[in-house]
């Protein structure tokens, strides 16, 4: 049946006037999606201090902050931004931000001194309790990491995360806060970046515990990490799902990797960088075959064998192991800050530890031309952030993603529109990542709160949307231009690129 040529004039010319809307307001105000939520995070050993408060016994970032010339600029963790004694004003921030919710994580060693359950500190859980209850009264939602790199040191003597009986540790612990917190706190992250905490951690010194066992202890403790997950993974699912009605999940650091050439090797090379990045940690749990990624097992393999060992230095996954870790959890925890390109040309060996995490990789990496950020890992390539979401979208069927942190670092000073730079461009990308690739994200979180303590950088690198004067007793907070523009971005529900907010002064 024929359409008589004036209406089809007439469709096309009310298209094509919608489309020419619909595409100039999207390059000048794009309006967020709704039900997209909009949050900060902070980590318990980065803000709290009170290192040695009531009963808490020292974790090994204490242990390692206090080793003489581990950290940067030689600060370390004891008082931090102080939130432990001043948690309230924290509250009054996050009040005037106008968050969704506040993603904070807890101490293992305040809350369970010995590490074991044996004995629950009072304080402790006290302390989480009256955080999470005025969170709610203030109508923000908590959502909870499990654990944020703090082990207590009476584990590390044990073998941390290197014993495999650290499952059951793990275990105990999320039972204890499942108990305590779970009839108010709906979401919660078992892990945050097992990447960050075990390669840096037990295969370099750059981070606690400082156990150098470089591609051997690491591949053990991502085994034994995974494990844990998905015990306090299937912990909740059993025994606290029904009842409390929250989601449980991981947080992957997804920062993007690629070739730095469109050659066939450095593609590949790019895909099996992704792998060791993110795969590792991910495709056990997300993918529908489960287990570690294939380009991983084979290169450790090949390369274990050269090197003289009698088997892999990746420790295999039984069956079982596979079948117990796959599957277990909610939502993706997606963590990004930048992205790298590699290319195995001019990598030569010894350049790096035999072995390790980086020579089984083998290859040389760079932020190619883009301007270094003053803190490199947050240099500035916002189309990584939609790669890496794609990455997500394609290997694991598209899951439900939570933007766990994503934010800029540098070394000061509230009036910061660079970081304001950074927030809109990764936005417009999660956007398109969103709106044009389909990708299923439901929230969005700045890291951080405010300025804390960056591990081995220290108090001096910054990544907060408020200031911290560390050297005043009260550790006043002031708010950033960068927390200005949060605050209207949250309020608007829409991203404008030309907005800058006029600076004026406002301190907790
Ligand atoms: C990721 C970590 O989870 C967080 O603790 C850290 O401060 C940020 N990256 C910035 O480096």
């Amino acid at each position: 049946m024929g359409v008589p040529w004036h209406v089809l004039a007439a469709v096309l010319a009310v298209t094509l006037v919608i489309t020419s809307t619909v595409s100039s307001s999207a390059a000048e105000m794009r309006k967020l999606p709704e039900g997209l939520k909009l949050g900060v995070a902070t980590a318990s050993f980065q803000i709290e201090g009170g290192w040695n408060a009531a009963d808490k016994s020292p974790s090994i970032w204490d242990i390692y902050t206090h080793m003489p010339g581990k950290i940067k600029d030689g600060t370390d963790g004891n008082d931090t931004c102080k939130s432990y004694e001043f948690y309230q004003r924290d509250i009054q921030m996050l009040k005037f931000l106008g968050v969704d919710f506040y993603r904070f994580s807890i101490s293992w060693p305040r809350v369970l001194p010995t590490g074991f359950a044996d004995k629950i500190s009072e304080d402790g859980i006290g302390y989480y309790s009256r955080l999470v209850d005025e969170l709610l009264a203030n109508g923000i939602e908590p959502v909870v990491t499990l654990y944020h790199w703090d082990l207590p040191q009476s584990l590390q003597d044990l073998g941390g995360w290197a014993n495999p009986l650290i499952a059951d540790w793990f275990e105990d612990y999320a039972r204890v806060l499942y108990d305590a917190l779970g009839d108010r706190v709906k979401t919660w992250i078992t892990l945050n970046e097992p990447k960050q905490f075990i390669i840096y951690g037990y295969g370099m010194e750059r981070f606690a515990p400082n156990i150098v066992s470089a591609g051997i202890g690491d591949y053990i403790a991502v085994k034994n990490a995974l494990m844990a997950h998905a015990k306090a993974w299937h912990l909740y699912d059993k025994e606290y799902r029904e009842k409390q009605k929250g989601t449980c999940g991981i947080t992957i650091a997804t920062d993007f990797r690629e070739g730095l050439s469109d050659t066939p090797e450095d593609v590949e090379l790019g895909r099996m960088v992704m792998d060791f990045e993110a795969g590792f940690y991910s495709h056990p749990i997300f993918s529908s075959t489960g287990g570690f990624p294939e380009r991983m097992i084979k290169r450790i393999a090949e390369k274990s064998a050269e090197q003289g060992f009698p088997r892999s230095r990746l420790p295999e996954l039984s069956q079982e192991e596979i079948d117990f870790i796959k599957g277990t959890s909610d939502f993706y925890g997606f963590n990004h800050y930048s992205t790298k390109f590699y290319t195995a040309d001019g990598y030569t060996k010894g350049m790096y530890p035999i072995p390790s995490y980086e020579d089984d990789i083998g290859a040389v990496s760079s932020y190619k031309d883009y301007p270094p950020a003053p803190i490199i890992h947050a240099t500035k390539i916002p189309n990584g952030i939609r790669k890496a979401l794609n990455w997500v979208k394609d290997n694991y069927n598209n899951p439900t993603v939570l933007i766990t942190e994503n934010g800029y670092g540098n070394y000061g000073g509230v009036d910061d529109p660079e970081r304001i730079d950074y927030y809109k461009a990764y936005l417009d990308a999660v956007l398109d990542a969103i709106e044009v690739d389909g990708c299923n994200v439901t929230t969005y979180t700045a890291w951080s709160l405010m300025d804390n303590f960056e591990w081995d950088s220290g108090l001096g690198a910054k990544f907060g949307l408020f200031e911290v004067d560390f050297d005043d007793e009260q550790r006043t907070r002031k708010a950033k231009l960068s927390a200005l523009w949060y605050k209207d971005f949250i309020a608007q529900r829409s991203l404008d690129p030309d907005y800058l907010p006029q600076f004026e002064e406002n301190k907790f």
